[in-house]
């Protein structure tokens, strides 16, 4: 019989675990789960190599471990940071740790644009959700923002480089999941940019899959651009039949619309594993191409952590709300109710928004009226 692993005992916010030796204080953290998790702009657990380069993660370890119950002198990396048997860490219960941490959304937001009511991420990005529970009203920083070239990364995907964070998770994502990198970090310092070396498209197979772990809305899907706000969408969970991937999605929807698809993701936004244990890449035909709910076999509505912005969504398991016009009007129906499709060429309900190629645009409502 195989000798049985000894697993080490961590306490982290004052809560014990144990867990298998190399496993990071991250990981250790995310089994207790809630609060005591920290935030990870750049670690992604399938992507090796990813880790040690936004410094959200940070924390404090207040003892080494058992045998050197020493703190350690500087606040850690979490994600890179592997636990020891004995160990005492401090996340939400160091002000050492909420100070730092404070200070890295700082430097994050020094260049990022706060463009959040016209950014597609809006709703799932992490910054945002950092921004709110660490960043300052205001911003300290004098200079002008950078700005970039705008460089096109071909017909699937739009690339905004000021949102981008340099996480290098897109990198990583078109390493190991495709079979051949054409974009990177190109430059150094505050001119670093992700972009391609000679003006390529991205249009690998799995490429679609660096829309997915992009933690900013740096990188998105030009099929959904503009088209609606992620919280008035209805994800649901759906599969088909894919000879190129695991064929395992979330479409969100508006009304019987699919307007993005997308793999399917964990409370910490990485992509699940299917049942053998793999990763759910999926590809860009799923991705891209499948728009319909007549290509998909729907399992039903995405469990939603009441945390995210889009379980405020009404359309979530939501019963069609009663009419409420008679009932204000004391019984009696309205003499006139205007139709906003009659009065209004830009809600027009016979165009459909999925099926349009990118963000739609007075011209989308204009050919439709005219033809
Ligand atoms: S584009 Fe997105 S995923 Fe790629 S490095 Fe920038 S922030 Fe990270
Ligand atoms: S998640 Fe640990 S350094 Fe970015």
């Amino acid at each position: 019989m195989a000798d049985e692993i000894k697993l080490f005992k961590v306490t982290i916010d004052n809560i014990t675990v144990e867990v298998p030796p190399g496993t990071s204080i991250l990981q250790a953290a995310r089994k207790i789960g809630g609060d005591v998790a920290p935030p990870a702009m750049c670690y992604y657990t399938p992507l090796k190599g990813s880790g040690g380069k936004c410094r959200t993660c940070l924390v404090e370890v207040a003892a080494g471990s058992t045998a050197d119950p020493r703190p350690m002198p500087k606040l850690v990396a979490s994600c890179r940071t592997n636990v020891m048997d004995g160990m005492v860490v401090k996340n939400i219960t160091s002000p050492k740790v909420m100070d730092a941490r404070n200070g890295v959304v700082e430097f994050l937001l020094i260049n990022h644009p706060l463009d959040c009511p016209i950014c597609d991420q809006a709703g799932e990005c992490h910054l945002q959700d950092l921004s709110y529970e660490h960043g300052k009203e205001s911003t300290r920083y004098e200079f002008k923002k950078r700005t970039f070239k705008k460089h096109d990364l071909g017909k699937y995907i739009q690339l905004h480089m000021t949102r981008c964070i340099l996480c290098y998770r897109c990198v990583f994502t078109a390493d190991q999941v495709t079979n051949n990198r054409v974009h990177g970090v190109l430059d150094r310092g505050d001119h670093s940019e992700i972009a391609t070396y000679i003006k390529m498209s991205l249009d690998n197979d799995f490429i679609g899959n660096v829309i997915d772990v992009c933690p900013v809305g740096a990188l998105t899907d030009k099929t959904f651009r503009f088209k609606n706000r992620v919280w008035f969408t209805k994800p649901v969970d759906a599969h088909r039949d894919c000879p190129t991937c695991c064929g395992k999605v979330t479409l969100w929807q508006r009304g019987d619309e699919v307007l993005r698809v997308t793999a399917r993701k964990d409370q910490w936004g990485e992509i699940m594993n299917t049942e053998d244990g793999k990763p759910g890449w999926i590809c860009n035909e799923c991705r891209f191409e499948k728009k319909k709910t007549s290509d998909w076999v729907i399992e039903g509505v995405m469990k939603v952590s009441r945390h995210s912005v889009i379980s405020a969504n009404k359309y979530i398991n939501a019963v069609k709300p009663e009419e409420t016009v008679a009932a204000v009007m004391g019984g009696r129906a309205p003499k006139l109710l205007m139709d906003i499709h009659n009065v209004s060429d830009i809600n027009d309900p016979d165009v459909d928004l999925s099926l349009i190629q990118g963000p739609a645009t007075g011209k989308v409502f204009e050919k439709k009226s005219k033809s």
